[in-house]
């Protein structure tokens, strides 16, 4: 779709010299942008849109400004990948259309395979309005979309129902979620209800541009965020997962669908850190899920580095045999690892005694398991100078608490220094963590199930090293592994 946006890059060389530009420009040590997390080329990232498996290979799309790190005029940018370990960067997929029901932008929306034909229903931006809208493609390269004449495919939202207004929006109504069931399309809408809560509403359809309202699939009540963005609302074979995200947090909820209503069994957090507005793709036997990971530091800093945002790792979100939500990074995420640190080592830790790790790197996973024996913590300290003026704790603590604490990451005053904790049943003993850092990102899984992501940004060349210490008693870690990572969006000239 060509707006006429004049400087809008338009082809794939030019998104390669917009990140080639930023790289230049330094930030590719500890605390810079992350070597194997997908960024944008340069500029604004927030929500993962479109995702879906076209022609053997994967597309993640996701809103992007392509003015500046900033949030405004939101397009939709575009990378593609064979294998989900490695990326290209595409050219802008969708951009706002002047005189369109997105001409203030295009919001978050997924993708779906409309009888052979990829399909987009987005978020159209339009004054106080925010709309759906669909485009559809044949190309097989999704690089180019053509925007239906009817947009929007919905006029207004539910007429009987009490939305809630703001000095912004006529309603709050946006997100979208599609998918196949029963012969009919479904929808999910994400909004936000006068007399209080956040909430999903159910459309069905024969047609995706035709829509009827079947109700609320879930309402959050009063209690929780005033607005649910971004639902999306998975299978997991016995089970359902419908995640929202509430502004602060994506909360998800576990159970079954009767009658066009959400019976929710458990509920809790995809994530306890820096993560938001996830979205999936079903590959055919598992479904994937990225999540945004925003800034953690202020707005100037984000203008020094020109570049704002990046995804998490593919996630497999599945349950286990007991019921419970499994989270762990797709298998692929290994074809990242360019060398071996360390093999399967095992390290008592005396008491109060610090141990340097033989681990270091700005981009480099670890895994380990940890027996807290009879300490009362064990602490990791990841991103460390060799002073240690800057390191960043994570805590296990034998009351089943895992906290990330930012205080002393960094001596840039523009970076977040507030803690981030989540429980981790003390009965799932030893713990199991696997640790991605990436150069301003943490992303740790605990037992396979919690997760937990920080941005964290530490200034020193030296902010590589990893130590251990056992807090109050003996406790060791065993099964340490740790890898050197690769480049998702290889820069070079090779291809
Ligand atoms: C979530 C969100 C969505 C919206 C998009 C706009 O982060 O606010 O609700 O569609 O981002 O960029």
């Amino acid at each position: 779709v060509d707006d006429g946006t004049p400087g809008r890059p338009t082809d794939a060389v030019d998104m390669r010299r917009l990140r080639e530009r930023v790289a230049d420009a330094g930030e590719d040590g500890p605390g810079g942008r992350p070597k194997y997390h997908l960024t944008p080329p340069a500029n604004w990232l927030n929500d993962p849109n479109g995702l879906i498996r076209w022609d053997g290979r994967y597309h993640v799309f996701y809103q992007y400004n392509p003015a500046g790190p900033f949030h405004n005029t939101i397009h939709w940018g575009h990378a593609v990948s064979d294998d989900l370990a490695t990326w290209r960067d595409e050219p802008v997929a969708l951009s706002p259309s002047p005189d369109g029901p997105d001409r203030d932008g295009c919001w978050s929306g997924c993708a779906v395979d409309d009888d052979g034909t990829p399909t987009l229903l987005y978020t159209g931006g339009n004054g106080r309005d925010q709309l759906p809208c669909l485009a559809t493609t044949d190309d097989p390269g999704l690089r180019t979309w053509e925007k239906y004449g009817g947009n929007p495919v919905i006029e207004s939202p539910p007429a009987d129902l009490d939305v809630l207004e703001t000095e912004h929006w006529r309603a709050e109504f946006r997100d979208h979620n599609v998918w196949r069931e029963g012969g009919r399309w479904h929808h999910l809408v994400g909004t936000g209800l006068a007399d209080g809560g956040g909430a999903a509403l159910l459309y069905t359809s024969e047609t995706l541009t035709d829509w009827t309202y079947e109700g609320p699939l879930l309402a959050g009540g009063p209690d929780t965020g005033a607005v649910w963005e971004c639902p999306e609302l998975l299978d997991l074979g016995d089970r359902r997962l419908l995640h929202v995200s509430d502004y602060e947090n994506v909360v998800y909820f576990l159970g079954t669908v009767e009658d066009d209503e959400f019976v929710v069994e458990s509920e809790g957090l995809l994530d306890h850190g820096d993560f938001y507005a996830p979205q999936s793709l079903d590959d055919g036997d598992r479904s994937l899920t990225w999540g945004w990971l925003p800034e953690a530091r202020d707005v100037d800093a984000q203008w020094d580095a020109g570049w704002s945002g990046a995804l998490s790792l593919p996630r497999v979100i599945e349950t286990g045999p007991d019921g419970d939500l499994r989270q762990r990074p797709a298998d692929e995420v290994a074809d990242l690892r360019t060398e071996r640190l360390v093999a399967d080592e095992t390290v008592a830790l005396a008491p109060d005694e610090r141990r340097r790790l033989d681990v270091s790197g700005a981009a480099i996973e670890i895994e380990a398991a940890i027996a807290l024996d009879d300490a009362e913590a064990v602490e990791l300290s990841v991103f460390e100078t060799p002073d240690r003026a800057e390191h960043t704790p994570i805590r296990y603590e034998r009351d089943g608490t895992l906290s990330v604490d930012r205080a002393p990451s960094s001596g840039d005053g523009h970076a977040f220094a507030d803690a981030q904790s989540m429980a981790v049943p003390p009965y799932d003993e030893p713990l199991s963590l696997r640790v991605f850092l990436d150069r301003s990102v943490i992303e740790l899984y605990a037992n396979g199930r919690h997760c937990l992501t920080s941005r964290v940004y530490p200034t020193r060349e030296d902010a590589v090293g990893v130590s251990a210490v056992a807090e109050g008693g003996r406790a060791s870690i065993s099964s340490l592994s740790a890898w050197a990572m690769g480049e998702a969006i290889p820069t070079d000239d090779s291809d």
